[in-house]
């Protein structure tokens, strides 16, 4: 078997998230929102502030994990953290272990502290992590987040990933007690359940990111880096963001829930919204825009992106985010079918 360096895995991974399409049919094609011909709210009082963990954001919109930890990577950290800089969005950085093992690397990271001084930065690590870590990966880019990763299907289908899994509830809530800043535990394309809320409830996780199926695929992403198509059978597992959504709904005001994974447009950021997000995270479309359409375009499309979030809320009559709530929204199809089958309303 070959061993792949770390740094040589985070190439790989960039270059095959940009290739890797998306599924085809989005589960938020599933879900159809009940227009209204009678909104009663002007494009001008529509606001896009939220806030996560008792911050306020100035855009509900978040770059989400990706790099770091090679030194190619640092170029691409700079121009997502001028994008970020320049919209007002969060952003977090990619997993810090490599910084950790090697702190020559944490230049990787930190220069989108020095490109955007004044920004919502997030650290990231694994769940599989201590407090010791997850305190220097806090302190290497002064973070105002940690989010803890958790990826069992990656690691799993990478023959030099991890093996074990015992003992990860103990650390989140480790983690959580002595962080000190908020806790964000995410998957990373597989989505989430009602079980996995509960448990990650029961220590003391209260700030989710569901990064469900129907985007950056890492069970096809680790196929491209071997020979053969062993795990091509397994490109649908996990639930889509549509479902984790859906899976939450039980568990609100107790979670604030960000919305990942395959978002492609601003209605998926609304039907988000409905479905009781707070923030939107997008990782391989913004990736791919600074990459292929450069930093300025990239910008652009954000701010269309702000513009047209708003004109969707004042369609819908919603004069903020959290009034999206109210909207009436009809679910069909294979997510419907999802919601019988799992006794969801
Ligand atoms: C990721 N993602 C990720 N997540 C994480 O928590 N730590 C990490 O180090 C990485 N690394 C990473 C590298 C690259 C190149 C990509 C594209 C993604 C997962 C990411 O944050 C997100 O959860 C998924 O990509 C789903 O979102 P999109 O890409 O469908 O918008």
């Amino acid at each position: 078997m070959r061993l792949i360096s770390r740094e040589q895995r985070k190439l790989d991974h960039l270059k095959f998230a940009l290739q890797s399409n998306q599924e085809v049919r989005s589960a938020f094609d599933d879900i159809q929102l009940v227009h209204r011909s009678l909104p009663e709210v002007n494009l001008s009082d529509c606001k896009l502030q939220t806030s996560l963990g008792g911050k306020e954001l100035a855009s509900p919109l978040l770059i989400n994990a990706m790099t770091g930890g090679a030194y190619k990577t640092e170029e691409i950290n700079y121009r997502l953290a001028l994008v970020a800089k320049e919209t007002g969005l969060s952003m977090a950085v990619g997993s810090q272990k490599a910084a950790l093992n090697n702190p020559d690397l944490a230049r990787t990271y930190q220069v989108i502290r020095q490109a955007n001084p004044n920004g919502v930065v997030l650290a990231n690590l694994s769940a599989d992590s201590s407090i010791e870590e997850a305190k220097q990966a806090i302190a290497m880019i002064h973070a105002d987040f940690l989010q803890l990763h958790l990826n069992v299907p990656q690691e799993l289908v990478m023959p030099e990933g991890d093996r074990y899994f015992t003992g990860l509830m103990k650390k989140i809530q480790q983690i959580v007690s002595f962080s000190p800043v908020p806790v964000i535990v995410k998957e990373v394309g597989f989505g989430m359940c009602k079980e996995t809320y509960e448990q990650l409830l029961s220590v003391g996780v209260k700030l989710i990111d569901v990064a469900g199926r129907g985007g950056t695929n890492f069970i096809w992403v680790e196929n491209q880096r071997r020979e053969g198509q062993e795990y091509h059978f397994l490109y649908r597992w996990g639930q889509s963001t549509v479902i984790s959504l859906i899976e939450a709904q039980k568990f609100h005001p107790q979670m604030e829930l960000i919305s990942s994974g395959g978002i492609r447009n601003p209605l998926d950021m609304i039907k988000s919204f409905v479905l009781g997000a707070k923030v939107i995270g997008m990782a391989s479309p913004i990736l791919r825009s600074v990459q292929e359409e450069g930093v300025e375009t990239t910008i652009q499309t954000i701010h269309r992106w702000h513009e047209q979030l708003r004109i969707l809320m004042t369609m819908l009559g919603a004069k903020c985010l959290s009034e999206l709530q109210r909207v009436p929204a009809v679910i069909l199809g294979e997510t419907r079918e999802w919601c019988e089958s799992r006794g969801l309303d």
